[in-house]
């Protein structure tokens, strides 16, 4: 609705309807839950009664059938993936312009079999004779397809009838000129006090510390990026340039925490343990519970409405800030959040509007516990094993199986092949990832796996590696082309190149999903051979792993 130009938010479902009263109309989505199930999502059923425009997607239809007095009844094998709907022709404001065959997207198992009084039948597929349902005069829609996807050829069209033609919305919500708005929200939250932000380097913080600034004024808004020694190259100095920010340098801090410890789960568990301890040091030092300051973090709304509902944002929000006394800010309201109702790429439109470059903005995620989950350590010494279906090379990568993490060797293919791979990952339930070599040093029979952890010399290595491949990737135009490239560096190699290096190229829409993806030949060698001038490395793979089963990084 946003991209379309209509200011839309995320409500429960079980909102009432007299707080939905001010919409101009109500979308109910779909979901993987049955309406004929006990206890099944529903909405208030007055929505349907006061003459707001009402759309039912896919659930969303069936829970308006069932509501209001139809009938929907368990499919056996459900429909699922693309489909030609056949739409009458209607005089409806939805429907209008849009007669005809057309190809939609499905992905349901129960469907409606009877119409509420009122309704009829605009359209339907081969297998499903009630795809598109109306009934004009109470102002209610509903269709089985997914007009939000892509796949549906034509859906941005249904969703532009529903919010101009049916709603009559008028287009006027431009994330940029928001601006002047979210600064005078920041100007009163702050009501004459100062702002104090923790800010990572990434997209959120910094958009909204920059708002803050230009609201309260660069004097009012302080901010600490904590070098923990497990950034990428050029990080701090590309933080250190931003006005009113200071580096606070634990480096030691961390890698003495983190020596010898090889196990991923521990590396997590004591650099979150660490980070809570230097920004406890931070608040105190800054006296930042004392009155003239407030909090200002980049929350951004999908994190407020993530777990299905508004009410679960503060429970989220605990989980992440664990520092007790940021915890006290935000209880006593000490807090401002001036991105709450933006969404990632809204953000994106907003750091243009305040003139951020575009090396800020667009760049690919990456994980708050920096390198430390690229850089993969190992108890043992062992030796890679020549198998029927490849090398096992001996180091535990992660991976998800079901609802959980799974630790597994890999498995080195002699080809770039992915469906090769697949089949092998399904196949073997001993490996949670393939790779296959771009380029070794010695045969890889000759390479080793040896004992070693998180060292500063193996960190610079794997930073140099990732700063070569970023060049290159960058340079060639391939990271726009990418998701997420995640370059790792594991202990497989020789007694004078002990390490070698992984590249982990993945498209995806959230990162909860993700394809491993090819890349052209020739950025591959310029990859391969700038990584292998990296002194102590060995060897340069390609990951072919698809997530699930493997997660995108390797931890
Ligand atoms: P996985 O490896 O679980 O990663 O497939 C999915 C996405 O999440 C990112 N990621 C993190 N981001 N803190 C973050 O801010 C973290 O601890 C963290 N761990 C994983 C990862 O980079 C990928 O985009």
């Amino acid at each position: 609705m946003r991209e379309l130009g209509v200011y839309a938010e995320v409500r429960a479902c079980d909102t009432p309807a007299a707080a939905l009263a001010g919409a101009r109309g109500i979308i109910i989505s779909g979901g993987p839950a049955s309406v004929l199930e006990a206890g099944s999502p529903t909405v208030d059923p007055a929505i349907f009664r006061t003459g707001q425009a009402v759309l039912g997607i896919c659930y969303g239809q069936q829970l308006m059938a069932h509501l209001l007095g139809g009938e929907v009844r368990p499919g056996e094998r459900g429909e699922y993936g693309l489909a030609t709907l056949e739409l009458d022709h209607t005089c409806d404001p939805f429907f209008a312009g849009m007669a005809g065959a057309q190809q939609i997207w499905m992905s349901h198992r129960d469907s409606v079999r009877s119409l509420p009084p009122g309704f009829s039948v605009v359209g339907r597929t081969d297998t499903c004779p009630v795809a598109a349902i109306a009934a004009p005069e109470r102002n209610l829609y509903g269709v089985q397809f997914h007009p939000e996807v892509v796949h549906t050829a034509r859906g941005q069209e249904y969703l532009s009838n529903f919010v101009f033609r049916v709603c009559g919305c008028e287009k006027d919500w431009d994330p940029r000129h928001r601006v002047p708005l979210i600064e005078q929200e920041i100007r009163d939250a702050a009501a004459g006090r100062s702002v104090f932000f923790f800010v990572s380097g990434g997209v959120d913080s910094t958009v909204a510390f920059t708002l803050c600034q230009r609201a309260l004024g660069a004097e009012r808004v302080r901010g600490v990026y904590v070098d923990t020694g497990l950034m990428r190259e050029g990080e701090t100095e590309f933080v250190r340039r931003m006005p009113g920010i200071a580096v606070e340098h634990a480096h030691e801090q961390f890698l003495s925490a983190l020596a010898g410890v090889t196990d991923p789960e521990q590396k997590r568990h004591i650099i979150g343990e660490e980070f809570v301890r230097v920004q406890e040091r931070i608040i105190e030092a800054r006296h930042i519970l004392e009155e003239q300051w407030i909090l200002g973090q980049g929350t951004i709304y999908p994190d407020t409405i993530e777990s299905g509902g508004t009410a679960n944002a503060a429970v989220i929000k605990t989980h992440h800030n664990r520092v007790a006394g940021i915890q006290k800010l935000i209880e006593s309201g000490r807090i401002v959040e001036p991105l709450k109702s933006l969404y990632k790429d809204e953000v994106r439109e907003v750091g243009r509007e305040l003139g951020l470059p575009s090396e800020l903005l667009d760049r690919h995620p990456f994980p708050g516990p920096g390198l430390a989950i690229r850089c993969l350590c190992s108890e043992f010494d062992a030796p890679v094993r020549h198998t029927e279906d490849g090398w096992l090379i001996p180091v535990n990568s992660v991976g998800v199986q079901g609802d959980s993490r799974s630790y597994a060797p890999v498995l080195a293919i002699g080809a770039l092949d992915h469906a090769r791979a697949t089949a092998l990952i399904n196949r073997l339930t001993t490996v949670n990832r393939v790779v296959t070599p771009l380029e070794t040093r010695a045969p890889l029979e000759d390479l080793q796996v040896r004992a070693c952890g998180l060292t500063a010399e193996r960190l610079e290595r794997l930073r140099r590696a990732d700063a070569a491949v970023r060049r290159l990737s960058h340079e060639s135009g391939y990271d726009r082309r990418v998701w997420q490239f995640p370059v790792i560096l594991i202990p497989l190699g020789t007694a004078e190149a002990p390490d070698s290096v992984v590249l982990r190229p993945v498209d995806s829409v959230d990162g909860m999903t993700a394809q491993s993806v090819g890349m052209e030949e020739s950025l591959r060698r310029a990859i391969s051979t700038a990584v292998l001038e990296v002194e102590g490395i060995a060897g340069v793979f390609y990951d072919l792993t698809h997530k699930p089963p493997g997660t995108i990084e390797w931890e």
